[in-house]
C-alpha cells in the first residue's frame, strides 16, 4: 500500500441535485472503490454556509456563493480510501467547468462556475478534510464496515 487510507468530505451541491446527479456521481466514486462511510441529505443553513466556506469570506463572491448553497437540498457525504481526497479533486476536476477536462464530474457535467455541481475538500489545504467531516457530521453518523472487494482493490 503505497498512500496511506483515509476520508474525505464530499458534497453534491443544490444544482446537482435539482439535476438529478446524485446517483451518477455516487456511482463514480463506487465505482473507483472509495468506501462510503457517511451521507445525509440536507439543507444547509445560513451559519452552516459561513463556516464551511469562511475562507472566502473576504471574496466578491462569498454572497452568492452562501446564497447558491443554502436555496436548496445538498447530498453530504463521507468517502473513505487510499489517497482519498487528493483523488476525489481530481475526479472532480477543475473549479471552473469550462476549464476541467471531459472525464472529469465538473468537465462532464457542469458548463459554468457558479454551479459546478460538487464540492470535495482541498487537498492542498492539510486537515480541511477532517475540518469539514466534522462540520457536517457527529461521530456515531460515520459507518465503520468492510468492503467485500477490499482485497480485490489493495495489495
Ligand atoms: P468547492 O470549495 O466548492 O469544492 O470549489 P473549489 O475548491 O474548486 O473552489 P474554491 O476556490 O474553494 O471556491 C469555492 C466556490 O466558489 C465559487 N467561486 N466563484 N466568481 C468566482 O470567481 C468564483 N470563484 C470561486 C465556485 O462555485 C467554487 O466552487
Ligand atoms: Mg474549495
Amino acid at each position: 500500500m503505497s498512500e496511506e487510507r483515509e476520508r474525505t468530505f464530499v458534497m453534491v451541491k443544490p444544482d446537482g441535485v435539482q439535476r438529478g446527479l446524485v446517483g451518477e456521481i455516487v456511482s463514480r466514486f463506487e465505482q473507483r472503490g472509495l468506501k462510503l462511510v457517511g451521507a445525509k441529505f440536507m439543507r444547509i443553513d445560513e451559519e452552516l454556509a459561513h463556516d464551511h466556506y469562511a475562507e472566502h469570506e473576504d471574496k466578491p463572491f462569498f454572497e452568492g456563493l452562501v446564497e447558491f448553497i443554502t436555496s436548496g437540498p445538498v447530498m453530504a457525504m463521507v468517502w473513505e480510501g487510499q489517497d482519498a481526497t487528493r483523488q476525489v479533486r481530481a475526479m472532480m476536476g477543475e473549479t471552473d467547468p469550462a476549464d476541467s477536462a471531459p472525464g472529469t464530474i465538473r468537465g462532464d457535467l457542469g458548463l459554468d462556475l457558479g454551479r459546478n455541481v460538487i464540492h470535495g475538500s482541498d487537498h492542498e489545504d492539510p486537515g480541511a478534510n477532517e475540518r469539514e467531516i466534522e462540520l457536517f457530521f457527529d461521530d456515531d453518523e460515520l459507518v465503520e464496515w468492510e468492503q467485500v472487494d477490499e482485497t480485490w482493490l489493495y495489495e
